[in-house]
């Protein structure tokens, strides 16, 4: 079915996203206690972002939206859910609620919660491979999740952490940022796009409207620290400051922060010219944090 509203696509997509990670997570483990674990977290809700930008974009480029788009989809959902449960591990960001539950290592012990996070990631690689059959798609997640992509901006944000030597950096930031939140994003883009043959200025459209969001993410993730309550962000908040964080925020302020965030989202929308009402909606989200 092709929507064409952001609202009614994510009230589709995201309970067929539900349905068969919960039906297909369950049956492909089998050690039982594992998979419980990697399904408390994935399943603990989340907006499902990444598989709706996925599927957003292949609706976008007429691609189909079948059993093995969604596969696909949903192997991208595992990957990001073993970042949230490594990133919030006592030796990385040391939180203690995600999703609006415990997180996993507080739920279930660090040694416990890493694995999870461990299995998450080939699992999440293989469906996609199973849902795309491409290795082109695979090559593209694989550069935005490693080490100079997600893992290395992780890696990046450990590193400027407590570092007055780099709370100033602001190419530093820039980097960190992009490569720990926006490269997972573009690549939901670009795996679609690499199954096609366009216009060469559509194709480049569509990766400005990616890098705008994907870049507008994480300072937006950065705002709801300060902006809201933990019941609100289902995550602990104020967390970034008393972490040590460094970022946009700590660099520019909050006014700076939400300037910044309408830019990206004025760029953004430009690059899809009116004319991809479900992609242009992604930007709502974002509008939360500003005033
Ligand atoms: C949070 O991601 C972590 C970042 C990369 C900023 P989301 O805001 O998409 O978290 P969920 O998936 O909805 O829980
Ligand atoms: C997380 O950034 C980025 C990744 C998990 C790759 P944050 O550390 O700011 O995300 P939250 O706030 O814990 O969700
Ligand atoms: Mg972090
Ligand atoms: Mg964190
Ligand atoms: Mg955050």
């Amino acid at each position: 079915m092709t929507t064409t509203n952001f609202p009614t696509f994510v009230k589709t997509w995201t309970p067929r996203i539900n349905s068969y990670l919960k039906e297909h997570l369950a049956s492909e483990i089998d050690t039982l206690q594992l998979s419980k674990i990697m399904a408390y977290s994935v399943m603990a809700g989340g907006k499902r972002l990444r598989p709706l930008l996925f599927l957003a974009t292949r609706q976008a480029l007429n691609l189909p939206l079948d059993e093995a788009a969604l596969r696909a989809a949903c192997g991208i959902e595992f990957i990001h859910t073993y970042s949230l449960i490594h990133d919030d591990l006592p030796e990385m960001d040391n939180s203690d609620l995600r999703r609006g539950q415990l997180t996993s290592h507080k739920k279930w012990g660090t040694a416990q919660a890493v694995l999870a996070g461990d299995g998450l990631l080939p699992l999440g690689l293989e469906w996609i491979a199973t849902g795309t059959q491409s290795a082109k798609a695979i090559a593209i997640m694989t550069d935005a999740i490693g080490p100079n992509g997600m893992v290395g901006g992780q890696y990046l944000d450990i590193d400027a952490t407590n570092n007055q030597e780099t709370a100033n950096d602001r190419d530093l930031i820039e980097r960190m940022e992009w490569r720990k939140t926006g490269c997972l994003l573009l690549a939901c883009v670009e795996m679609p796009l690499a199954e096609v043959k366009i216009e060469p200025a559509l194709q480049a459209d569509l990766l400005t409207f990616a890098r705008s969001f994907g870049r507008a993410y994480q300072i937006y993730d950065d705002l709801v620290d300060v902006l809201e309550t933990s019941q609100e962000a289902g995550k602990e908040t104020q967390l970034d400051e008393a972490d040590g964080k460094n970022n946009t925020l700590t660099q520019l302020g909050v006014a700076a922060s939400r300037k910044r965030i309408n830019q990206l989202i004025q760029q953004g929308q430009a690059s899809l010219h009116g004319d991809y009402p479900v992609l242009s909606g992604f930007f709502e989200i974002l509008k939360r944090v500003l005033a």
